[in-house]
């Protein structure tokens, strides 16, 4: 037997759920996977399969009978570039996201700053098109190396055919549970090129008296760390999953419709069609930031977050999750989606 029984997954999950699953194996290789992916044809394939990384998006309804998959294949390796401006890095899936960013920076290879201290491995960085402060890592990936857990065949997606988009990509819609991302290779650059299209990085590197002229990689990693701090909860303290919920993308009549009565609804254009509004206005406009539900709350410095108060269940996070859609729904008419991944099994 290569898997560990009735394994908790409080590591896996930052909402602090102490779930179980009924199997779970790690691997620190490819090899190690098709190994796992044998075993579990021949002896367990009736079980349901499921693969995360630190689990930072994801709500456990109940204990998961079957096997949960985790990869600890770690490497940062530099590739050859035809382009001697361009770093070409390949990474391993099991990497914490925030350790490839630091890195990064420290070598002088530039683009991920604007994304440090997102939450999770570098496997989902590829699968939820991370985001933050204006970056989404779709503009940084080349390609995303798979095997696929149905077949064990070895797959790599250019980026052209992950389908990213606002925290999406093929691997969260159509080909959802197929495959393990295994390795992702980024293109970086030799030439740090801030992105401070995002108006509260220029506001706050305003406050702190640091010029645009002469503003470090390190000095962008810190003042985006300082306003995440500032903003979201830390899950070791109280358990969250960052965003429960996306940004809603509607029409420009229906935002219009909304502006008559809130006139300083915030919104960011997508085309001359659609408009994105934020959820955490929406959520505190009807009430619900600071409040809570039983043990479960909407974090008061960003109602977009729900916080464990301590022994919440996935049903009371799900139950408040519930009460502000309909609230929203009812005064705005928008249907919030989760960021989330609901684990029903
Ligand atoms: N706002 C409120 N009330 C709130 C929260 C926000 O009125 O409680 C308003 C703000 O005043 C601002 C607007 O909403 O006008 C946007 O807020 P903010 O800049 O804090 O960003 P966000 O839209 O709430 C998104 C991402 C975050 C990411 C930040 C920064 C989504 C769902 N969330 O939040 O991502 O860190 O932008 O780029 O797109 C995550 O995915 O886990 C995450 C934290």
């Amino acid at each position: 037997m290569i898997f560990e029984q009735n394994k908790s997954l409080l590591p896996y999950n930052t909402f602090g759920l102490d779930v179980r699953a009924s199997y779970f194996a790690e691997y620190t290789s490819e090899d190690a996977l098709l190994e796992i992916l044998d075993e579990y044809k021949r002896s367990y394939a009736h079980l349901p399969l499921l693969h995360v990384g630190r689990g930072s998006n994801l709500l456990f309804l109940k204990d998961f009978s079957g096997l949960v998959l985790h990869s600890r294949i770690l490497g940062i390796d530099e590739l050859e570039s035809d382009d001697p401006s361009e770093v070409l890095l390949r990474v391993g899936a099991g990497v914490v996201w925030d350790d490839l960013v630091s890195t990064c920076i420290s070598h002088s290879w530039y683009g991920l700053e604007n994304l440090s201290f997102v939450p999770g491995e570098v496997g989902a960085s590829a699968v939820q098109n991370i985001g933050a402060y204006g970056s989404e890592v779709k503009d940084f990936i080349q390609s995303v190396e798979c095997v696929s857990l149905l077949t064990g065949e070895k797959r790599v997606f250019q980026v052209e055919e992950c389908q990213y988009a606002y925290r999406s990509s093929i691997f969260k819609h159509e080909l959802q549970g197929q495959f393990a991302v295994t390795h992702v290779t980024y293109r970086l650059s030799h030439r740090f090129t801030p992105n401070l299209e995002y108006e509260a990085l220029r506001t706050t590197l305003n406050s702190h008296g640091i010029s645009v002229d002469t503003l470090t990689a390190q000095q962008l990693r810190k003042v985006v760390i300082g306003i995440r701090q500032s903003k979201l909860p830390d899950p070791k303290v109280l358990g969250n999953a960052g965003s429960f919920f996306m940004n809603p993308i509607i029409s420009k009549e229906q935002f219009e419709q909304i502006r008559e009565k809130y006139p300083t609804i915030p919104s960011y254009p997508i085309n001359d069609t659609r408009v994105k509004v934020p959820a955490g206005w929406l959520i505190e406009q009807v009430g619900w930031k600071g409040r809570s539900l039983g043990p479960a709350a909407v974090y008061d410095r960003q109602a977009l977050v729900i916080v464990n108060l301590g022994d919440a269940s996935g049903a009371d996070i799900l139950s408040l999750y519930n009460s502000i859609r309909l609230a929203v729904r009812m005064e705005f008419g928008i249907d919030l989606q989760s960021e989330v991944n609901f684990i029903l099994k």
